[in-house]
């Protein structure tokens, strides 16, 4: 059974537009020039981000997704991340940028830069919308990260609970009504 629940907002629709704009100035100097440059979209959180990102590029860019299994439909982390689909293309010897959309554990991260990195890219960075240090237990940080959030679950902007709310414009709080 689903637990009543509302949704306090965090993060406005326009702030992250705002931030994205930032990070995509700081992404295109890193990749100025390279016509290489695969954006790599971890399913399915990632894919509003994803979306708003490349566009903001505005570079030649491939894009490719890949998923990993780690949450399940609960708030834990399973800390055993699980390849559910890979990547259509190869990436040896091209430039890649994970897209995640939160760094929480750090497993889900690590564990797909370390299987990325065994294909040997010329170049892999990362990017993680969100990040939550407090909640970490393996040592990663992305490359860019939007915004650093305290330790609560939230959704909107592609990131669900229980699969719900991933179409929220922003990204807010959960905050259980029965409790
Ligand atoms: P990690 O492996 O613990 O770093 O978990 C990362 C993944 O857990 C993210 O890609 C999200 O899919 C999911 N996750 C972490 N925190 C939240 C949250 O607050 N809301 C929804 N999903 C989350
Ligand atoms: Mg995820």
């Amino acid at each position: 059974m689903q637990r009543p629940y509302v949704i306090d907002k965090l993060i406005s629709a326009k702030a992250i537009a705002a931030r994205i704009e930032e990070l995509s100035r700081e992404i295109r100097q890193e990749f100025e020039g390279t016509d290489k440059l695969v954006v790599v979209g971890l399913l399915r959180g990632s894919f509003i981000f994803i979306a708003d990102l490349v566009r903001e590029l505005e570079m030649p860019v491939e894009v490719d997704f890949l998923e990993a299994s780690s949450y399940g439909d609960g708030m834990e982390s399973s800390r055993e991340v699980r390849i559910l689909k890979d990547l259509r293309g190869a990436i040896e010897g091209r430039d890649v940028l994970v897209v995640e959309d939160i760094v929480d554990t750090g497993f889900t991260l690590t564990h797909v830069v370390n299987l990325l990195a065994s294909r040997n890219p010329a170049r892999m960075k990362s990017i993680a919308l969100l990040d939550k240090p407090t909640r970490r237990e393996v040592s990663i940080k992305a490359d860019w990260t939007g915004f650093e959030i305290p330790d609560k679950f939230v959704v909107g902007y592609g990131i669900d609970y229980a699969q719900r709310n991933r179409n929220l414009a922003y990204i807010g709080t959960v905050r259980f009504t029965d409790d």
